[in-house]
């Protein structure tokens, strides 16, 4: 193993580096983080060539739009220290010449290691809108999407892939993580489901996988016009949850790179301090929660209510402070401005 400070990431400890970064889905983290930890110690566990294979799980992420899946597998990359990838499914069936496709996707990963095959061959490709590869028969334009499955597939399962300069790639020990919205999916659980005592008979492990997968079969995917061989290469299914009120006002200010953060920052450049009070905060996430697009309003959002600021940042002197609270989104709203050595004053520019 070459990389052993990935192997001895224990659960609990992707879960505590990945929460630095993701605001709640804790579901979905303790599964990855299971997942990857299974990962590692598979792969050590065959380099050492005993007699058992230990076979590869990859993942399917299952959330509304804007609810964290990407960033996620973006975020475990980071702290694994491997190289990472995000393809499009829907861009792959649109394509006349799905291999080549799929070719550029590993040759990208490649990029991503320096060019190191061996690094490449350890890393995580995310294949988003995986619920859009409809098999629906008859389409000629383009590949359709089972045979986007299909071609899928294979390399999930582990093949060597033949790059445009003659080498290869073996994606037997990159994993692959499937996302998707799959919208209306819980109004065939209710249909399928009868949630009853499920009987575990494994360790722990299994347990876990077992309680996390209960609500999704493959059966249920396969209403999705996934096909059965493609369902069955991602055995492991976890659920993202539409992000409350609660968890966008956390996301805006709590991750290490959280936008307030960011915003902040940007002012202090110009050696101004921006506040946000709760009031504030209130307001943009209720704006955000009427877009339905998960937290990925929230950076429009905030950037529409600045920019008047913004503008005119740069050419306000003696500024100290710039706060906002239900003043945010008034008809004319303007922040509070606070200057130095200068008495409270509502407004926007001066002079
Ligand atoms: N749980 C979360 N914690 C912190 N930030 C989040 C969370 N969910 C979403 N975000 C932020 O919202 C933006 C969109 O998130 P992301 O790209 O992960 O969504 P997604 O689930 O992949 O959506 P889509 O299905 O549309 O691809 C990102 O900028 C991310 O920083
Ligand atoms: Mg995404």
């Amino acid at each position: 193993m070459e990389n052993p400070m990935s192997a001895q990431l224990k659960p609990s400890e992707i879960v505590r580096q990945l929460s630095q970064h993701v605001i709640g889905q804790e579901d979905a983290k303790r599964t990855l983080a299971v997942a990857i930890y299974a990962h590692f110690r598979r792969m050590s566990a065959n380099a050492a060539e005993d007699s058992v294979e230990l076979t590869k799980s990859n993942i399917l992420l299952i959330g509304p739009t804007g609810t964290g899946k990407t960033l996620l597998c973006e975020t475990l990359a980071r702290i694994l220290d491997v190289p990472f990838v995000t393809a499009d499914a829907t861009s792959l069936a649109q394509t006349q010449f799905v291999g080549d496709e799929i070719e550029a996707i590993l040759h990208r990963l490649l990029d991503r290691a320096s060019d190191d095959i061996d690094r490449a061959q350890r890393g995580i490709v995310f294949v988003d809108e995986v619920d859009k590869l409809k098999a629906i028969g008859g389409e000629a334009r383009a590949t359709s999407g089972e045979s986007v499955q299909h071609a899928l597939l294979k390399i999930m399962e582990g093949a060597p892939v033949r790059l445009k300069d003659g080498r290869h790639i073996d994606t037997t020990n990159i994993l692959f993580i499937c996302g998707g919205a799959f919208v209306g999916l819980d109004h065939i659980l209710t249909q399928t489901h009868t949630f009853g005592f499920i009987s575990t008979t494994g360790g722990d492990d299994h347990k876990i996988l077992e309680r996390l997968n209960a609500r999704v079969k493959p059966t249920d995917l396969l209403e999705f016009g996934l096909i059965p061989e493609f369902a069955g290469r991602l055995p492991i299914v976890t659920r993202l949850h539409d992000l409350t009120q609660d968890m966008l006002i956390r996301i805006l200010t709590e991750p290490r790179n959280a936008l307030i953060k960011q915003y902040q920052k940007l002012f202090k450049m110009e050696g101004v301090d921006l506040e946000f009070r709760p009031e504030a905060l209130d307001a943009i996430a209720d704006r955000a929660m009427e877009r339905k697009t998960g937290a990925r309003g929230l950076r429009s959002i905030l950037e529409h209510a600045l920019l008047d600021i913004m503008f005119e940042l740069p050419s306000m002197r003696n500024l100290k402070k710039v706060v906002y609270d239900d003043n945010l989104f008034n008809a004319d709203a303007q922040p509070l401005l606070i200057y130095e050595d200068a008495p409270l004053q509502q407004g926007g520019a001066r002079e």
